[in-house]
């Protein structure tokens, strides 16, 4: 009996999907949109390139049926509870995510989360299996996916696969601390392509094969040992955002209004600051309330003429680190109010909410400053949205050498907020730079990401996908290959072993020029 069941040339899978599931007290179930960068950019992706996405729904239990939402068909993965409690917080959020972020916060290891980190890997792979018609493309995203690679390999060895790190990769002498190091780089080993955010970030994955697996490199290339004949590329292919969509809606009149209130509401600042961020320890927060703090201190700055919105999105609140950070926040924003705010005009207006991207981007629109500050980030988005909404070149960046963003973005007023008096500098730049100066900057910054949208980012990335290991021949439209189809079809012009190229993944190679083109 042949099978009817439809397949797809491209599937995505993500520890989330685009959609997230909320049941209320009632019972009732509602899908909204799931928290983060990934699903920012993914979500666009998928709108131009019509495929599956196979995630976790966000919610423990079975899995949902499969169901088609804006022309993506969706294939929920399930996760009991107990493989929520130690797969996603344990040893994604509690074991990974501290390594890949410089170990800001220590790291657990427990061979349980272990355990459910393979199980639900396999799992991954067996509905991306499932989904993938033959020859098709599998683009397996982030740090939860780091075995599925080599699960879909030995699944289905017909079809294509990469895998693409939203974060960080750690330099060898932080990743050798995992027990498991070996097994993460062999499951990652599973693809023909690698892609990361910066230069340096595939660097270490190569000196990682090469330190503690002995396998020799070449480049960008890692070559297998497993009698296959198999190298694997991994190269710098830095995300980024929709950036005609987000500015067609920072265009939009209602957007624009909204802007206009949210500065009337806040009593009409002549300097408005903002943050936005998922409320995580890498993103710096605790550091720019600090220098926000003693900038009101010595009086440089001050409500009403001054005044900071933080929005904080929640975010793993079951991890104990993410707890601590919201309860120490929460009480430093409390501190601040109490000694240096006034009646009706507190020094720092704190939201932990989600907003839908309208408001976002009036948000953006209305704010002189945009404080982005981690201590590491493997791209962050905001700051290239923060960006794309000042059509009227108004605004100013403050934005962390740490992050990927940066990369690209480093006529922004630059800050390492580790240095808490550089960063009180880069804030007072930020708002006393004359009004010309910052038009110019913000002008430079809007190309950088205009031209280097996420769109191309995918064109590049499934491009590079088909001619892995080799490098693909330059598109003439600055992407390389076609949108989408199964990798049979792609492009045959491929440069063999091509020279080693640096580009957006050091800071000094941080000019209009992608990385690995
Ligand atoms: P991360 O992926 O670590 O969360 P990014 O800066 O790359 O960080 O991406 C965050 C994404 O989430 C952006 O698209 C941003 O606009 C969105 N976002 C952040 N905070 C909120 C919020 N409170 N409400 C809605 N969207 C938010
Ligand atoms: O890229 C970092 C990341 O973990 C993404 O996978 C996700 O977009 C975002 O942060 C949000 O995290 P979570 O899915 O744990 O809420």
């Amino acid at each position: 009996m042949t099978s009817t069941r439809k397949t797809f040339d491209l599937v995505v899978a993500a520890n989330r999907l685009p959609v997230d599931k909320q049941v209320d007290e009632h019972g009732n179930v509602e899908w909204r949109r799931s928290p983060g960068g990934l699903v920012t950019a993914m979500e666009s992706v998928m709108r131009s390139n019509p495929g599956a996405w196979v995630g976790w729904s966000g919610d423990a239990g079975e899995a949902p049926a499969p169901f088609d939402e804006d022309g993506m068909h969706l294939r929920p993965v399930g996760l009991s509870a107990e493989e929520v409690r130690d797969f996603y917080e344990g040893f994604s959020n509690d074991t990974l995510w501290p390594i890949y972020h410089d170990v800001i916060v220590p790291a657990s290891f427990h061979r349980e989360w272990w355990a459910a980190y393979v199980r639900v890997n396999r799992r991954f792979a067996e509905a991306v299996a499932e989904e993938a018609a033959p020859g098709a493309r599998v683009w397996i995203q982030d740090y939860q996916l780091q075995l599925a690679p080599a699960f879909v390999r030995e699944l289905r060895p017909d079809v294509r696969i990469g895998w693409f790190n939203h974060i960080p990769f750690p330099p060898v002498e932080l990743f050798a601390q995992l027990p498991w190091r070996a097994a993460l780089l062999e499951g990652l080993l599973g693809a023909d392509f690698l892609g990361f955010q910066r230069q340096a970030d595939a660097r270490n994955f190569v000196r990682a094969c090469r330190q503690l697996l002995g396998l020799r490199t070449k480049g960008e290339r890692v070559a297998l040992e497993d009698g296959s004949g198999r190298r694997v590329r991994a190269t710098a292919i830095p995300i980024s955002i929709d950036y005609r969509g987000l500015e067609e809606l920072a265009q939009r009149p209602d957007v624009r209004a909204r802007a206009k209130e949210i500065r009337e509401s806040l009593g009409n600042p002549k300097v408005l600051m903002l943050g936005v961020d998922r409320l995580d320890y890498t993103k710096g927060i605790r550091h720019r309330l600090k220098a926000y703090e003693e900038l009101l201190l010595e009086r440089h700055i001050g409500p009403p003429d001054v005044t900071l919105v933080q929005v904080a999105t929640p975010s793993r609140e079951r991890v104990e680190a993410y707890r601590s950070l919201r309860e120490e926040i929460e009480q430093t924003v409390g501190r601040i109010n109490g000694e240096l705010g006034k009646i009706g005009a507190p020094a720092v207006h704190y939201l932990h909410h989600s907003y839908p991207r309208e408001e976002m981007a009036a948000l953006f629109q209305a704010a002189d400053v945009m404080l982005v500050t981690p201590l590491r980030d493997g791209m962050n988005l905001v700051a290239k949205e923060y960006v794309t909404c000042r059509h009227d070149l108004g605004g100013a960046l403050v934005l962390s050498e740490f992050t990927g963003a940066w990369h690209e973005l480093h006529q922004a007023f630059t800050c390492n907020p580790h240095d808490i008096e550089g960063l009180k500098q880069a804030m007072l730049r930020a708002i006393n730079t004359p009004t010309r100066d910052k038009e110019r900057i913000m002008r430079a910054l809007r190309r950088r990401v205009a031209d280097h949208d996420v769109q191309r980012w995918a064109r590049r990335y499934l491009a590079a996908l088909d001619a892995a290991p080799d490098v693909p021949a330059p598109d003439p439209r600055g992407g390389g290959g076609a949108p989408v189809a199964p990798h049979e079809s792609a492009p045959s012009a491929t440069v063999r072993e091509g020279p080693l190229t640096e580009g957006d993944g050091d800071p000094v190679g941080a000019t209009s020029r992608g990385a690995g083109e």
